[in-house]
């Protein structure tokens, strides 16, 4: 038995230990806000935070994720009041497809909690999500308008 705690809301499951988190959020749990779209950590669209940190959940096993806060972008929002990123993300317009956007944005809170005011290169640097909509400009002027809200 793993126990996850996710977005506040204790959880056991019985999957063996090395199950990806991934698929216990998507397929156990059905919170299919965060997407599956590589499985081998390469392009971001799977990210959550784990006890704050972002991290691609493909590459992290229910017994690594036991015993910490693991926020879902459906546990971004607080008291029905959207995150400041996902405020700059709708201002922006910045989806497309929205596809890979829920992990992007989880990426974008976890960079703004460590480094308020990122500057272009802290953005490349932390910003490794890949968007095949090519989305990447539309990210970086949201990421900025969210730091200055
Ligand atoms: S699905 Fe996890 S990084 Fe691509
Ligand atoms: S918005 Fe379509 S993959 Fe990023």
């Amino acid at each position: 038995m793993n126990k996850l705690t996710i977005n506040g809301k204790a959880h056991d499951v019985e999957s063996s230990p090395d199950t990806p988190l991934l698929w216990v959020l998507r397929e156990w749990l059905g919170m299919t806000g965060t997407k599956y779209g590589c499985g081998i950590a390469q392009c971001g669209a799977c990210t959550v935070h784990v006890d704050g940190v972002a991290m691609r959940s493909c590459g992290v096993t229910v017994s690594e994720a036991a015993g910490k806060q693991i926020t879902t972008i459906e546990g971004l929002a607080s008291n029905g009041a959207l995150h400041k990123v996902q405020q700059a993300w709708v201002a922006n317009d910045v989806p497309q497809c929205g596809y890979c956007q829920s992990g992007m944005i989880m990426a974008v809170a976890a960079l703004l909690k460590e480094k308020p005011k990122p500057t272009d290169q802290d953005i490349n640097e932390a910003i490794t999500n890949i968007c095949r909509c090519g989305t990447f400009q539309q990210v970086r002027e949201a990421i900025h308008s969210a730091a200055n809200a």
